[in-house]
């Protein structure tokens, strides 16, 4: 993916990782609010572990290294480094299934697909679930490039860095067609 279309991601992303905790205090009084707040915080975490993998992967201002838990903040780039025990791809992977696990408890409590938020909470369903079965590909792609890579076999690498090259398109226009319908359904929703 390009970079700067990559940096316009991340930074939407946050934007909409602000969104909805307003939505949720809107959200309040009325009914199936409880639900409605697993939807919040299952979106949040995606969000949450996605931007934190697109921005630690970049180095922009923050960098992951594995070991014990900590954070140590310096005045030069990357400025802040985060310790932990797992890498940031696992993060993204952990976030994403179980934020696609909350958000789908709210959408199988939401039964009506008859109305415009309906059919974009459906059409989010479908998508999440797409993202999920994309993201497990992708992660396979890497496995088999560092073996690949490992045996030292340059043309099979070649093919197969095409491959996630292509496979990088495919997950982030998911990611494009889910933040449309996610705001078509913020937008409409209690209509
Ligand atoms: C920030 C995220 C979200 C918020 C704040 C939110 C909020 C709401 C609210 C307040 C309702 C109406 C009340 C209700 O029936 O519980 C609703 C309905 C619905 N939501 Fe969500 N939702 C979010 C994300 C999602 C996602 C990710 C999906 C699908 C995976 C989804 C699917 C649906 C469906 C199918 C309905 C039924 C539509 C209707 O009754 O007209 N929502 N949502
Ligand atoms: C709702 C679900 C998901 C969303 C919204 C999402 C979003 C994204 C985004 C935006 C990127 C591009 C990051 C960047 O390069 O800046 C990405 C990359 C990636 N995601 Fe996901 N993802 C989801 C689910 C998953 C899952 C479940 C897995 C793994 C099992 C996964 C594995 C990957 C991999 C392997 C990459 C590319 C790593 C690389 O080569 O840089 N994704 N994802």
């Amino acid at each position: 993916m390009a970079d700067p279309l990559a940096r316009i991601l991340t930074v939407f992303m946050l934007a909409l990782l602000i969104t909805p905790a307003f939505v949720l205090a809107d959200e309040e009084n009325e009914e199936g609010a409880e639900l409605g707040s697993l939807a919040v915080l299952g979106i949040t975490l995606i969000f949450a572990g996605t931007a934190y993998y697109a921005l630690t992967k970049r180095r922009l201002f923050i960098e992951h290294r594995k070991g014990e838990p900590g954070i140590v903040v310096r005045p030069e780039r990357p400025y802040v480094t985060v310790f932990g025990p797992v890498y940031p791809m696992t993060i993204h992977h952990l976030s994403t299934v179980v934020g696609t696990l909350l958000a789908l408890a709210h959408f199988a409590t939401c039964g009506d697909y008859s109305t415009l938020a309906g059919g974009a909470g459906l059409g989010m369903a479908i998508t999440l679930v797409l993202l999920n079965i994309s993201g497990f590909y992708g992660r396979y792609i890497h496995i088999r490039i560092e073996r690949t890579a490992r045996k030292s076999e340059r043309r099979a690498l070649k093919r197969l860095v095409v491959l996630l090259r292509r496979w990088k398109v495919f997950h982030v226009a998911l990611v494009v067609v889910f933040l449309i319908l996610l705001g078509v359904h913020l937008a409409t929703v209690g209509d």
